[in-house]
């Protein structure tokens, strides 16, 4: 229940997964204060990144790879993750991510890891054999970590699924290669590609994949309470967990994990508390996107933080719905005074 990769240690192993459109700067910021001891940046491109060096563009012009790839020193640590099919594209982006040398970088720093996404299941990526595809090639699954190992100083992390179906789950063998190709860890997705995100993981697959390689195993799937963390940590032996969806709305499971694990009492943030960092997460989105691009994307956000507070579906759709922020705050001071009358 402890991890190391390269020179970071994570003292519970407890991580932020990436998802794309989801886990921005802003909250995977707001994880990591809550107890997230490492995040990985949405999925970014490896030929995109390289692709946007090259355009015939104004240096100022948006860089939208580069700004997915952009980390700081408030973000550590971080790795950065990278998606394609063509090693040499894959050299390519992670050396200029360690390096920092590439236009459109505004980092300050440079990531902990380079992650190497072989899970995404969506099918404009995996019809050009990219994310979940991988696992259909494991041969060429491995020679994309060798590539990437042999070019970069940094450790280099593989994202797995259990396999592409039902009929072909051989997470453990691409595991296998993927060690032996160098790779420091490997995070196993414990669902195959054709079940996408539907409920249920195959826990075996991970406890499987921790049996048959020596570098550490991080588990994800389906975990939205203490009780799923410590059943995934006790049924796999896995050495770390990622945390998706259970996060959203609720970045503060990773302190109640860290609290369980280490026996210690652990009170839980109250409703008002709750509205106050959903507030302060839109506030810094707006901030730093804009109003309007901030607001778009931190509605879902907003969303997400009312899940259990009663009244919830019913405000989940009017906050989708708010034409402002000034109009979700209200909706939110509704739902605060509705929890009160109820005690
Ligand atoms: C909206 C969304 C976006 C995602 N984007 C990524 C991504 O960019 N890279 C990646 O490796 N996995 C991505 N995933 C998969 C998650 O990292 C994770 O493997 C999956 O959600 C299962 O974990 P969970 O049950 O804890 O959510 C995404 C998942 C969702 C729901």
């Amino acid at each position: 229940m402890s991890l190391k990769i390269g020179d970071t240690f994570l003292p519970h192993g407890l991580m932020l997964a990436p998802m794309a459109g989801v886990t921005d700067r802003t909250f995977r910021r707001i994880c990591r204060s809550h107890g997230a001891e490492y995040t990985v940046s949405e999925m970014v491109s490896a030929k995109a990144l390289c692709y946007e060096q090259k355009a015939k563009r104004k240096e100022s012009a948006a860089s939208p790879s580069a700004a997915l790839a952009a980390i700081f020193e408030e973000d550590q640590p971080m790795a950065i993750q990278i998606f394609g099919h063509e090693p040499e594209f894959m050299r390519e982006a992670a050396q200029m991510l360690e390096s920092g040398e590439y236009r459109g970088c505004i980092s300050n720093t440079r990531p902990v890891a380079i992650d190497i996404n072989m899970g995404c299941p969506v099918r404009k990526v995996t019809s050009n054999g990219e994310g979940s595809a991988l696992m259909k090639d494991p041969a060429l699954a491995g020679r994309i970590v060798r590539e990437v190992v042999d070019a970069v100083k940094l450790p280099v992390t593989a994202k797995i699924r259990a396999g592409w179906d039902a009929s072909s789950v051989n997470a453990v063998e691409v595991a296998k290669i993927l060690e032996d190709s160098g790779a420091s860890a490997i995070c196993v997705h414990a669902r195959t590609r054709n079940q996408f995100y539907s409920p249920g993981v195959d826990l075996g697959v991970i406890e499987a994949v921790k049996r048959a390689v020596s570098i550490p195993v991080i588990g994800n799937g389906d975990v939205y309470t203490v009780a799923d963390a410590k059943y995934m940590f006790e049924r796999t032996g896995c050495d770390g967990i990622m945390i998706g969806r259970g996060a959203t709305g609720n970045p503060w499971i990773f302190g109640e994990i860290i609290a369980a694990l280490e026996g210690k009492e652990y009170v839980s943030p109250t409703n008002e508390e709750r509205i106050a960092q959903a507030l302060t997460q839109l506030e810094v989105m707006i901030r730093e996107r804009g109003e309007r691009a901030g607001f778009a994307e931190g509605k879902k956000h907003m969303a997400w933080y009312v899940t259990g507070m009663r009244g919830s579906a019913a405000a989940r759709n009017e906050i989708m719905c708010a034409p402002s922020p000034d109009e979700v705050k209200g909706i939110f001071e509704r739902l605060l005074s509705e929890q009160t009358e109820e005690v």
